[in-house]
């Protein structure tokens, strides 16, 4: 490389862009995020989503609770600044992915309108989708498929989502499936109806 005098140093070749990563993976990105209580089936349907997709031919990365917050999130806990802190950083992990063209499957309880909303801002309205997994409390907790509603009602657990800590309802899903009535294959199949065609690769921007 040429010496540099100013410490500037341009790039002149063509910088790849999102469009061009798109192209490349024949689809549109975009961030898929399930929001609902603990237990509501999040992680399930993620993951049957993830195969739909895949059998479609998508490229797509799932993003869950359990496992951010064993990785790159171990240092948060429950209270709510560390579930803002959590989903910012969430956000802007999803933003890499979709400027190189994934699509993420996003699944967190994400408790909050402002929490949710701080999530779309971040990736950018366009490119987020909001699906609301309702389950009722009650039937979250009589799931209680990890043993945490038991231990949040017996007080080892504290600001657990539902019981201590607050879940406000999404007013503004894109998307509402009711695990509680609906099959899993009803609620991923409502989910693909809506998702297809906007992941599906077009030239226009
Ligand atoms: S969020 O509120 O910050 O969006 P996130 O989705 O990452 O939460 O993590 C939720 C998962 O953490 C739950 O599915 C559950 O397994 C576990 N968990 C442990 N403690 C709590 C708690 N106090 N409240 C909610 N979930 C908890």
């Amino acid at each position: 490389m040429k010496k540099q005098d100013n410490n500037i140093f341009p790039v002149f070749h063509k910088i790849i862009q999102r469009k061009d990563k798109e192209k490349l993976l024949n689809q549109k990105s975009k961030v898929i995020w399930l929001t609902g209580l603990s237990g509501a089936g999040k992680t399930t349907v993620a993951k049957h989503l993830d195969d739909e997709l895949y059998k479609r031919g998508f490229v797509t990365q799932i993003l869950d609770g359990d496992n951010i917050r064993s990785g790159i999130n171990n240092n948060l806990t429950f209270s709510e600044d560390d579930r803002y802190e959590n989903i910012r950083r969430i956000a802007e992990v999803s933003k890499l992915f979709l400027n190189c063209g994934i699509i993420t499957i996003n699944s967190f309880i994400s408790p909050t309108e402002e929490i949710r909303e701080m999530a779309m801002d971040i990736v950018g309205k366009e490119n987020f989708i909001e699906v609301f997994i309702n389950a009722p409390l009650e039937v979250c907790e009589k799931r209680d498929t990890k043993g945490l509603y038991a231990k949040a009602r017996r007080g080892e657990i504290r600001d657990f989502t539902g019981i201590d800590s607050p879940f406000e309802i999404p007013e503004h899903a894109d998307i509402e499936v009711r695990t509680d009535i609906q099959s899993l294959e009803e609620s991923v199949n409502q989910i693909l109806e809506f998702v297809l065609s906007r992941i599906k690769y077009s030239e226009q921007v």
